[in-house]
């Protein structure tokens, strides 16, 4: 690959707890990556994912290592700054979508425009879009109470890429969802990673996701185990198989992980 990384982590140790109870949940994890990509993070429950992806978005600091965010090296910086880094180069989404209930979807997403600073007009604006571009055009008024599961996540997605940030983050995007959700928001992220000024980088239990994605990184007790091509990822053992309509792999057994 020749095109500057958007994301570096250069050799992330990371321990948690206290006195005795201390232990290190990352051993030492590099890992690089590259605009126009869909990357998934996948390993056993205890892994240390959920604690990669906080300091990959600079939610949670390094015990040693760095981590460089488009560019800027995260080491070093006042909480102030990391905030300012994450508003500008960083979008998230979680298992729980995390809206505001008495908010519409418009307002869900505007808010959180108005944070990082947008004018009331570009807010809107780029709410709007946002929320066309996962598919919830005719949704813009709904309430969260009112929506799917799987709205629900696409309006927390369109939140996150709403002000274009380089790089979205997502732990277990799908776990709360059905399996006909999961793989809708799956295509998604897919697809809106194939813009080229963006990278997205999922934590997901599911290995039905695997065909989904561009890269598949294993993570297996606060270290990196393996990498793959997510079209190549290691067909192994007993595993989910692929349902029909998806990209090609219909049927090919896949990895079965250990608290999928
Ligand atoms: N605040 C904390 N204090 C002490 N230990 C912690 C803390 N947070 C996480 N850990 C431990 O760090 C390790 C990694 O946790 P992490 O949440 O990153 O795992 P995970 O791979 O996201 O797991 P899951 O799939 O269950 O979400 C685990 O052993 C966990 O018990
Ligand atoms: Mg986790």
């Amino acid at each position: 690959m020749t095109r500057a990384p958007i994301l570096e982590a250069r050799q992330i140790v990371k321990e948690l707890g206290e006195g005795n109870a201390k232990i290190q949940a990352l051993k030492g994890v590099s890992l690089t990556l590259h605009p126009g990509e869909f990357t998934l993070l996948m390993g056993p429950s205890g892994s240390g994912k959920t604690t990669l992806l906080s300091i990959l978005g600079c939610i949670l600091s390094p015990t040693s290592g760095s981590v460089i965010v488009a560019g800027e090296n995260a080491s070093g910086r006042s909480a102030e700054q990391l905030a300012d880094l994450r508003r500008r180069h960083l979008g998230f989404i979680f298992q729980a979508y995390n809206l505001f209930p008495t908010l519409d979807a418009l307002d869900n997403v505007k808010l959180a425009l108005d944070v990082r600073g947008f004018s009331a007009e570009e807010a809107a604006k780029r709410a709007e879009e946002s929320l066309r571009a996962v598919g919830l055009g005719h949704r813009l008024h709904s309430h969260p109470g009112t929506l799917s599961g799987g709205e629900k996540q696409r309006v927390a997605i369109a939140r996150a890429i709403s002000s274009s940030p380089a790089i979205v983050l997502a732990d277990e995007p799908t776990s709360a969802l059905d399996t006909e959700n999961g793989h809708a928001i799956m295509e998604l992220l897919q697809k809106l990673a194939k813009d080229d000024q963006r990278t997205i980088l999922a934590v997901t239990h599911d290995p039905r996701t695997i065909p989904y994605a561009d890269r598949v990184i294993e993570i297996e007790d606060g270290l990196i185990k393996e990498e793959a091509n997510g079209a190549e990822a290691p067909v192994e053992a007993v595993g989910e198989t692929r349902p029909a309509g998806g990209s090609g792999k219909t049927g090919r057994k896949r990895k079965q992980y250990a608290n999928a």
